[in-house]
């Protein structure tokens, strides 16, 4: 695990950057709407056309700081607007949860942990084949199977594109999080695992072995933690019959082997002796 360490005062350096070149961005984009409004309307698929009325992007507004109060506002009433009551309660929980990783793991933009919590499951009311329709709509790559078995595992990387050409403001470190919050990737940043985390011990959460997760917070490193709750979620999957994404082997064993103490054959073609006993 790599941590990045910023100061406040380069984090909020970092901020006015992406604000300047988003206004930049912005102004460059309304100099060019007739060139827009000459092109296809079927070019636009339709669930994204009806999220763009819903709530407009950098073109609609510049946003001075995306993770700000401002910001965060705006996006939280948009996304009451998108899901359930007890979703938008679950998205506030994992919200305040990141934020709240965040700041135990000295991860230097707590208010970017907060915001990639709170639109976590951004596109979660697009279910069965709605969010395969709307992984085709959006072009997302994913596995067929996942398509086809797995549609409830959809809304992280559709949730995530839908959320690149709205707010783009939000920046790719925030993109990356939602899309991998369903499955993870043995590759994540300390941002994604405050996600997948927070996903899974937020408050409103009770089912069973979440309680042993939340109280190794702070007390183990964050990949530590990170593998403690994909390890629940696995277990939870495999007890209950449930189909897995095809990647979580190879997370698994990724992460399992880097593990303080792992044992050297444990993932050999070699079967571990103490199976035989
Ligand atoms: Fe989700
Ligand atoms: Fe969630």
């Amino acid at each position: 695990m790599v941590i990045e360490i910023k100061d406040g005062k380069q984090v909020r350096e970092e901020r006015e950057r992406a604000a300047q070149a988003l206004a930049h961005a912005a102004a460059h984009e309304s100099a060019k709407e007739p060139e827009i409004a000459q092109s296809s309307p079927a070019a636009v698929p339709e669930s994204v056309a009806r999220d763009a009325a819903e709530g407009g992007g950098a073109k609609d507004a510049v946003v001075p700081d995306p993770f700000g109060k401002e910001n965060y506002q705006r996006m939280k009433s948009l996304l009451k607007e998108r899901v359930s009551p007890k979703r938008f309660a679950h998205s506030k929980g994992v919200a305040k949860t990141a934020r709240k990783l965040a700041r135990a793991y000295g991860y230097p933009d707590p208010a970017q942990a907060r915001m990639a919590g709170l639109v976590h499951d951004w596109d979660k009311r697009y279910v069965g084949a709605e969010a395969s329709a709307r992984a085709d709509e959006l072009g997302v790559d994913v596995p067929e199977s996942v398509k086809t078995s797995m549609p409830w595992l959809l809304h992280g990387p559709t949730g995530a594109e839908a959320l690149r050409r709205q707010f783009p403001e939000l920046g790719e470190a925030v993109f990356q999080a939602v899309a991998r919050h369903t499955s993870g990737a043995k590759d994540m940043t300390d941002l994604d695992m405050i996600v997948f985390v927070a996903d899974l011990i937020e408050p409103g959460r009770t089912f069973q072995d979440v309680g042993a997760v939340r109280d190794e917070v702070g007390k183990v490193p964050l990949e530590d933690l990170f593998f403690q709750a994909f390890k629940t979620i696995f277990s939870f999957l495999v007890q209950h019959d449930r189909l897995l994404h095809p990647d979580m082997v190879e997370i698994w064993n990724h992460y399992a082997v880097r593990r303080p103490g792992a044992h050297k054959g444990r993932l050999s073609s070699t079967p571990d002796p103490k199976l035989n006993e």
